[in-house]
């Protein structure tokens, strides 16, 4: 599994945390930033994960900025990227299972580091369904991609 992390200034204090799961879990991964407290656009971060993970040189990508609200909205206008913004477990696990979702959004001034890694390590670990109704919903989630991205 390949995962591609990024976060603005409002992760830039969970992202450490996030770095030092996937390299204790032996996770492969690329950090795109940012990498300093100094104030940044979040979209410049979301962007390159998305786009890393809409190419397919990524597995999955993980986002961390204030509220998690910026990244996803960004992340959700790339094609191809379903981007879930979790701020639970039971959230996290559902979006993968139903939303096949590639892309997790976090905020760190919403939850804390040990209920973040919970949260990534259910999004990690849960597999899509397959589930017929959820693939259908997916394939729907992609004709609208189809009809209204260029
Ligand atoms: C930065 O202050 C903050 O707006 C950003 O991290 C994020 O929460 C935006 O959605």
């Amino acid at each position: 599994m390949k995962v591609a992390i990024g976060c603005d200034h409002g992760g830039i204090n969970l992202k450490p945390v996030l770095v030092d799961y996937l390299q204790k879990n032996a996770i492969e991964f690329k950090d795109f930033g940012c990498f300093t407290a100094e104030s940044v656009d979040y979209n410049d971060y979301a962007l390159q994960v998305s786009n890393a993970v809409a190419n397919g040189e990524y597995d999955f990508g993980i986002l961390i900025c204030g509220t998690g609200i910026g990244m996803s909205i960004v992340a959700n206008k790339v094609k191809g990227i379903r981007c879930g913004h979790c701020h639970d477990v039971f959230s996290a696990k559902m979006t993968r299972l139903h939303n096949d979702a590639n892309v997790l959004a976090l905020g760190e001034r919403v939850v804390g580091a040990g209920l973040m890694l919970m949260i990534v390590d259910a999004f990690l670990n849960t597999e899509f369904s397959g589930d017929q109704r959820h693939v259908r919903r997916v394939e729907k989630i992609k004709e609208i991609e189809k009809k209204n991205f260029k």
